[in-house]
């Protein structure tokens, strides 16, 4: 066990490298004595906060404080009223998949659009309380975008290192409007990440990326929050998007500690879903079962999770390998068309999210999820994020004839490109009956 200020600038341990990860001494599992609280007393109190108008209780991760039990004074609290997304039902999808009970939790609905808030109002809280004036992160852009508008809460400086042309601009305008000194690198996202591992030896920043074990910390609560929209029952099923595998680590974390102190009583298979050309852990799995990672060049459109040496890849297998989940991997034109099939439910949601559809109907058809599975999708960030990709989708520039392939009749039902027509009621009407007629 370490304590807080002891850690090292680069979250990992002396001796043997590896990351550190938050141990609750009382109740974590594992733990010689545990002293289990009354698990209906903590559901009564979780939902009750919802009625209360303090900022910590506004706050769906801090709302869940007893499963975060790290700060020494709750008043350097930096939120910005993160957490409490919707979770949506799926029809169409569910009709078209066979998946009767198919959810999205939408954590693209997080402040910044995407679902790192609610591990950045933990990990930046804990900065702001050990007082540094700087942070800093590496980024593929929704993780600069959180933590530079929270850095701005809390009058704190931040620092962004993105690579340069490989992030959406959505992102990098968020990282600018809210301040951040932003460096965009001549490399790709895993140069950005050694490149910040040195300066954060030589200067005196507060490393925010997800090798932080409180980011994770928040990060865990959106798995509270369906537990309790499911009435304390889990899903059958979470498919998330994996990129630096910290999404799934916290998930995972949350759902073994809600069991192991009675808040539920089992777990959710969870599984993760790699672009085809960012792949390591599918690989890594299929390879040698998890026991070893090579690092990949990575190469995809979802930019979001274009990495190819991803930090939290031994949680992320542990994870895997205590829920019975699976690791899967999809291509370009899938992840393009599920994007376009979320959004036919009115749902917009980024390419990197739309991987967990795509790996959802290859699970379904490897015989991996049965129809009368609760089946919950984590949509990780918001489509105004990147919405070249959507428009290039849409007029048909995003994807090569060879990408397609096997998938064009899918497609093209879905493209819906914009008409360009001179300002005459005639020729709108003429495309309106061309449309009802569709
Ligand atoms: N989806 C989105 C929209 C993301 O931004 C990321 C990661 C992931 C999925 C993958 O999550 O890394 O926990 O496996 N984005 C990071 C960033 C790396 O810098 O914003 P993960």
């Amino acid at each position: 066990m370490i304590e807080q200020r002891e850690l090292k600038e680069n979250f990992r341990c002396v001796e043997c490298g590896d990351l550190y990860e938050v141990v609750y001494p009382s109740w974590s599992a594992g733990m010689a004595q545990i002293r289990k609280p009354n698990a209906s007393a903590l559901r009564w109190l979780w939902k009750e906060r919802c009625s209360s108008s303090a900022e910590a209780d506004e706050s769906g991760v801090w709302r869940f404080r007893e499963m975060l039990h790290f700060l020494r004074d709750n008043a350097n609290i930096v939120s910005l009223r993160e957490g409490n997304t919707p979770l949506y039902q799926l029809r169409k999808v569910a009709e078209a998949t066979g998946i009767e009970q198919l959810y999205a939790k939408h954590q693209g609905m997080n402040p910044t659009g995407s679902f790192k808030d609610t591990g950045m109002t933990t990990a930046l809280s804990v900065a702001h309380e050990l007082g540094f004036d700087w942070v800093a992160c590496a980024s593929t852009g929704n993780t600069s975008a959180a933590m530079a508008a929270y850095a701005a809460r809390a009058g704190m400086r931040s620092l962004v290192l993105i690579p340069e042309g490989k992030i959406a601009w959505g992102k990098l305008s968020q990282a600018m409007d809210y301040g951040a000194l932003t460096l965009q690198l001549r490399t790709d996202f895993d140069g950005c990440v050694r490149v910040l591992s040195e300066v954060v030896k030589r200067a005196p920043v507060y490393l925010l990326n997800s090798v932080n074990p409180y980011r994770l910390e928040g990060q865990k609560t959106p798995a509270l929050e369906m537990a309790e929209a499911f009435e304390w029952e889990v899903p059958d099923h979470l498919i998330v998007p994996g990129g630096n595998l910290a999404n799934s680590s916290a998930l995972g974390k949350a759902f073994l500690e809600m069991k192991h102190l009675g808040v539920t009583d089992r777990l959710p298979r969870i599984s993760v879903i790699q672009a085809e050309g960012a792949n390591p852990l599918y690989r890594s799995i299929l390879e040698n079962e998890g026991e070893t990672l090579q690092p990949v060049e990575a190469h995809t459109r979802a930019s979001a999770i274009r990495i190819g040496s991803p930090a939290s890849w031994k949680k992320a297998v542990r994870v895997i390998q205590q829920t019975g989940g699976y690791c899967e991997q999809v291509s370009e034109a899938e992840i393009a068309l599920a994007k376009a099939e979320i959004g036919e439910e009115g749902i917009g949601c980024e390419p990197a999210s739309a991987v967990t559809l795509a790996g959802l109907k290859k699970l379904i058809q490897q015989g991996k999820v049965r129809s009368d599975e609760r089946v919950v999708l984590l949509l990780t960030g918001h489509t105004l994020k990147d919405s070249d990709y959507t428009i290039a989708y849409h007029r048909g520039d995003l994807l090569k004839a060879e990408e397609i392939d096997g998938l064009r009749p899918e497609i093209e039902i879905t493209r819906r490109n914009a008409v360009e027509l001179d300002a005459s009621a005639d020729q709108v009407l003429k495309e309106l009956e061309r449309a009802t007629g569709r």
